[in-house]
């Protein structure tokens, strides 16, 4: 998730170029830069941190005569967000720029085979080796650049949108993409690309999208797509968008957590890239097999990212068979907790720099326990104090309510399940490969089940507005997401809400049911479903009105049956989470409340 800007036209290019990356900063923020053709010589500017620590570099140069640039904000997945790795990257020539939003998964094969061709690299990322590709390619298309990458391309596995600049050609940019956003803005004598149309709105509301394998070279006055395999000419229509700059920040959806809601498809995408050996169905974490699975683990986190912890103990002892134990941050850190030493801990943090879960690595390393970090943010405080990282390369999370985040680490969860469970051989290659196949069909069937999801809230919103008080109940792995259900429903929409182990709710909490008071069960087709139906007929004894995720063929006789698509086992998950989600969400919006950022809440929690 990383924002870029191309510009070829009759305007001073770098200011115009910062001031779209300043538009997109949203999509990611540890580093910035552009590079840009200026007598004669190609320049790279490039600054860690935010975009004012590239705009206080750029104030002592004269950059004003360029009339094409380009420009990246970097949101780190290779290598950590220091101004080596920001983009954009040069060839070992010089002569070739690039800049690049996703991941080239088979990058080490081709920087181990351009380095014993003698080319010396700079920075610890992928786009760095395929600018030298292109440069290698170049050599034998007679220096036809369009040629050279497609060429390149050929030869690269995973997902980019990148765009290239050349100093022998310097009024022309090209770009490409595959399964990363990438769009072109259309202008009168000036041209555009962006890694979302925010970038160049101001300037034209003209927009050609461009889809995978499509190449593309722009100059100020002339645009052509192309095959990126074959460079065969691909007729586009130009469609015209009305959006305001706002809007398009969050690619027209109305709120951050609603787009965000709505992204966890890709997420899922994006955490198995290049985790996944497409011939065995085997999970590859190249970053945790200098150490033999864990006998016990200990996940400490806080928040969702504890509600996730908790998801994966079901998992990681049911089918990795790993005693585990998960503990509340806060809680962890000032116990005197027994820490066998065969334990590896487990810290899940969506920011990295949540302080109570840094303060129980501190405490795990202080009693010689290796310690795991699970973390969104690369480079993150958290990643760095850990012995191990594993990304959940979900993307900039901007919505202070998180969504996207916990599906990610679900996600990650069930790859170690897999990846351990194989390793300390509590599964077969066959289960596993399995496993991993419904995992990669998951995206589909939620992008499917999405909108529907949407439209099933928002009714049970508005007829459950007045409500003040919710009690979320779930069994097995479906009770952290009861929890979860709760948390988001409480932050967004200030309605109080408690999340129960559905058989504890006798315990005490059937006291509070009445009409007045609903209950949100979780009842899917699964081994807990007499069970849950049983605690909902203690409910419907009381008067209490029931709405239940369910599943459909199931004899459930409730208020508000809200029937979810099918999917196996712990997948069941990924579709249960947006459709809690979408509920707090819509009820939240229905209120009129500030979605994205509630009250008393802030994104990532560094004091105690
Ligand atoms: O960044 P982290 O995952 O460590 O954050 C943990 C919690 O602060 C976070 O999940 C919080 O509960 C959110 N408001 C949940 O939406």
């Amino acid at each position: 998730m990383c924002g870029i800007i191309g510009y070829c036209g009759h305007r001073p290019a770098v200011p115009l170029v910062i001031e779209g990356l300043r538009r997109l900063e949203y999509r990611g923020y540890d580093s910035a830069g552009v590079s840009f053709v200026q007598n004669g010589e190609l320049s790279v500017i490039r600054a860690e941190g935010k975009l004012g620590n590239l705009e206080k570099k750029l104030e002592s140069r004269n950059v004003f005569s360029a009339t094409s640039a380009m420009g990246h904000t970097r949101w780190a997945t290779h290598g950590a967000p220091v101004e080596k790795n920001a983009h954009p990257h040069l060839d070992h020539t010089g002569k070739l720029a690039i800049i690049h939003n996703g991941i080239i998964e088979n990058y080490q094969a081709i920087k181990a085979e351009l380095s014993a061709k003698g080319i010396a690299f700079r920075s610890d990322t992928d786009s760095e080796v395929l600018v030298n590709l292109i440069a290698e390619c170049l050599k034998d298309t007679g220096g036809d650049v369009t040629l050279a990458i497609s060429a390149a391309l050929s030869r690269v596995e995973g997902t980019y949108a990148i765009v290239v600049m050349s100093l022998d050609h310097p009024g022309t940019l090209w770009a490409t993409r595959v399964a990363s956003p990438l769009v072109m803005g259309v202008g009168t004598g000036e041209n555009f690309f962006g890694s979302d149309i925010p970038a160049f709105l101001p300037y034209t509301r003209d927009v050609v999208f461009l889809e995978d394998g499509e190449l593309v070279k722009i100059t100020a006055t002339s645009w052509e797509v192309m095959d990126t395999a074959t460079l065969a000419p691909i007729e586009k229509t130009v469609a015209h968008i009305n959006w305001d700059v706002q809007a398009a920040e969050k690619g027209g959806y109305k709120h951050f957590m609603l787009k965000e809601i709505f992204e966890q498809p890709k997420v899922i995408r994006d955490c198995l890239l290049g985790r996944i050996d497409a011939a065995t169905g085997q999970v590859r974490l190249p970053e945790l097999d200098d150490m033999p699975a864990p006998e016990r683990l200990h996940i400490v986190a806080c928040g969702t990212s504890y509600h996730a912890g908790l998801w994966g103990m079901y998992l990681l002892e049911k089918y990795a068979k790993i005693p585990v134990q998960v503990e509340i941050a806060s809680e962890f850190r000032y116990r005197d907790p027994i820490l066998p030493k065969n334990g590896v801990v487990l810290a899940i943090s969506q920011s990295g720099e949540t302080m109570d879960t840094m303060a129980g690595i501190k405490l795990a390393k202080s009693r010689g326990l290796p310690v795991i970090g699970l973390c969104n943010v690369v480079g993150s405080s958290i990643s760095r104090e850990a012995d191990h990282v594993v990304y959940s390369q979900a993307g900039p999370e901007i919505s202070v309510a998180s969504t996207k985040a916990m599906c990610s680490q679900l996600a990650a969860l069930l790859l170690l399940t897999l990846y351990w469970g194989r390793r300390n051989g509590a599964m077969t290659e066959a289960a596993c490969a399995d496993m991993v196949r419904e995992l990669t069909s998951l995206p589909a069937l939620l992008e499917n089940a999405l909108p529907g999801l949407r439209t099933s809230a928002q009714h049970l919103a508005r007829r459950y507005a007045e409500a003040t008080s919710f009690l979320f109940l779930g069994r097995g792995p479906c009770y952290p997401l009861a929890l979860e259900g709760a948390l988001k429903l409480k932050e967004i929409s200030y309605i109080h809400a408690e999340g129960y182990a559905a058989g504890e709710m006798k315990h005490g909490p059937i006291a509070l049911i009445d009409p007045r008071f609903p209950t949100f069960a979780i009842a899917l087709d699964d081994e807990f479903f007499p069970k849950v139906k049983s605690n909902l007929v203690e409910v419907q004894a009381r008067a209490g009105e029931i709405i239940a995720l369910t599943n459909e063929g199931l004899d459930l006789d409730v208020e508000h049956p809200w029937t979810l698509p099918r999917a196996n086992g712990p997948l069941a998950a990924f579709v249960t989470l947006p459709a809690l989600q979408l509920f707090a969400y819509e009820m939240a919006d229905y209120l009129g409340k500030d979605v994205d950022q509630p009250r008393n809440l802030a994104k990532s929690v560094t004091v105690e």
